[in-house]
């Protein structure tokens, strides 16, 4: 190509030719999307609009167990009973608030949408997973039924981090210590890890699920024999079904192989609800009152709810872009192509086939992720590695609703732990392999950069 050529394309591409816009942007969910929105802050709550009435019915008794709250056993709604006997919610929906986004605790406050993993070094040498804390077990539990005693009070502290933008402009970063009181049953490990993890919104997991393993495995490039920079790691995780490792796509390292594994994981992990996939309770050797405590049954949640629960979270959908090729819309996505975000954040898929699922199979979506491991740096880190993920490794999280968020759940908390307030803070937190991308991001003119922040508010 002759230099003027590569001039003009390069204008032609910053810009946002809107040429180059494809109508089904508008529907990043194809047939699954909400078409029309009646209210930003229920954005997230629609079944997928390809759903015939029959199956709307799984989708609305899974939306009922997913928002109540689950009550110590024994009950009188024995359906909903065997909450804990310690847990981190009662319902999925003190997280995941209108199927939203958790926020980051403010300091000294009780930390309500963000959990704590935790593991001491090691792996299982069957399953591979990260070994728990001996007393405390994989995740920190800070609530608990009547009679039995809460883990711990965990809370955060932030301190400020100030940077500069190219341009001499200044902005401020902030990075969290983690600090547990109150702990039930004595010290932890000394060499305890923690990870703190913040609840992701819901919608468009199903199709998630469709996008075929092989298009992972041909996009992964763990030895970057590309020699872009950008490697992208597929997951795998153990499956306790099959008893055998399976492609990890879900949770902010993409701990869990399906939305079902991810229900379930939830379900035993979070509200102490145990089910045929994850049968234990989580009481360490020494906590008697949580062994001795009575259970909802066993399991706790049958395979029929279980099933309608991740019915219900599969088929959430992405709601419409109808300005998504609006002049300064397009723009910013240019830019976002330029700093080379599509490395990771990969805009658009063709589904594959999800068994039980005609509706999520063979749409084109836009969710802007490629679902694969990538190093982001230490200062993302949480030295605690899980499978094929590093510390430093974690899975590019989708972008679509993203711009919803503040509506829906008022605040505009981002990252795996929330740390970040906005998108601009978001992107700066970069590095590793995305340390070019932050930087052609940091070093823009404020009016780019603020156009690339106007794309990501139109997902
Ligand atoms: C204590 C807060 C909390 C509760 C309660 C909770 N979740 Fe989550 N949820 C999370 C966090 C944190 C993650 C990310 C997990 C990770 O990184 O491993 C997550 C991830 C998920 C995902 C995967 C989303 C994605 O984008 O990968 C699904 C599906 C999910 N939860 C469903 C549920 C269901 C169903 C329930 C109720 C049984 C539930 N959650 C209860 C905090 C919570
Ligand atoms: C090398 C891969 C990679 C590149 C390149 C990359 N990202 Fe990311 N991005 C990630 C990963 C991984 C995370 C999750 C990090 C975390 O939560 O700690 C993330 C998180 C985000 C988030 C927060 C999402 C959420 O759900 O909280 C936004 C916004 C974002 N990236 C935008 C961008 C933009 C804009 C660019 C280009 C300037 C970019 N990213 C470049 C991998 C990448």
């Amino acid at each position: 190509m002759t230099r003027f050529a590569l001039a003009s394309l390069v204008v032609l591409v910053a810009c946002g030719d809107p040429d180059d816009f494809d109508a089904s942007e508008r529907l990043p969910g194809g047939d699954t999307t909400l078409r029309l929105l009646v209210s930003r802050s229920q954005a997230f709550t629609f079944p997928a609009s390809n759903l015939s009435s029959e199956r709307r019915e799984a989708f609305f008794t899974g939306n009922a167990f997913f928002n109540q709250a689950w009550v110590a056993a024994p009950a009188s709604t024995t359906a909903r009973d065997g909450l804990g006997p310690t847990f981190v919610a009662p319902a999925c929906s003190t997280c995941h608030f209108r199927d939203g986004r958790g926020a980051a605790a403010e300091p000294g406050e009780p930390m309500v949408d963000v959990l704590l993993r935790l593991s001491v070094p090691g792996t299982d040498p069957v399953t591979g997973e990260p070994l728990p804390e001996p007393v405390y077990g994989g995740q920190l539990q800070p609530f608990a039924i009547d009679g039995v005693p809460g883990e711990g009070r965990p809370t955060v502290e932030w301190t400020e981090v100030p940077g500069t933008y190219g341009d001499g402009s200044g902005y401020s970063l902030r990075r969290p210590t983690y600090v547990i009181d109150e702990l039930a049953h004595g010290p932890m490990a000394a060499d305890v890890r923690i990870s703190p993890r913040v609840a992701p919104h819901m919608i468009g997991l199903g199709l998630l699920e469709a996008i075929p393993a092989e298009w992972l495995e041909a996009r992964a490039d763990p030895d970057d024999l590309d020699g872009d920079g950008i490697r992208g790691v597929v997951q795998r995780v153990w499956d306790p079904l099959t008893e055998s490792l399976m492609i990890g796509r879900f949770g902010w390292k993409a701990e869990q192989p399906t939305v079902l594994h991810q229900t379930a994981g939830a379900f035993n992990g979070d509200l102490g609800i145990t089910s045929s996939l994850f049968p234990g309770e989580h009481c360490g050797p020494t906590q008697t009152e949580c062994r001795d405590a009575p259970n909802g049954g066993e399991p706790e949640i049958d395979d029929e709810l279980l099933d309608k629960v991740a019915f219900y979270a599969r088929t959430l959908a992405p709601p419409a872009r109808p300005n998504g090729d609006d002049p300064d819309i397009l723009e910013g996505r240019g830019l976002f192509r330029d700093f080379g975000c599509t490395d990771c954040h990969v805009a658009e898929h063709v589904t594959g086939a999800l068994e039980g699922f005609p509706e999520l199979e063979g749409q084109r979506i836009w969710p802007y992720t490629d679902l694969l491991l990538h190093d982001l740096g230490p200062e993302l880190g949480d030295d605690r590695p899980v499978q094929s993920a590093s510390g430093n490794h974690w899975r590019t999280p989708p972008l679509w609703g993203l711009g919803f968020v503040p509506s829906v759940n008022g605040h505009d908390d981002l990252l795996h732990d929330g740390r970040a307030r906005g998108f601009a803070e978001a992107i700066l937190w970069h590095g590793g392999e995305a340390e070019p991308s932050r930087e052609a991001f940091r070093n823009a003119s404020a009016e780019d950069r603020a156009l690339v922040i106007t794309f990501l508010e139109s997902l």
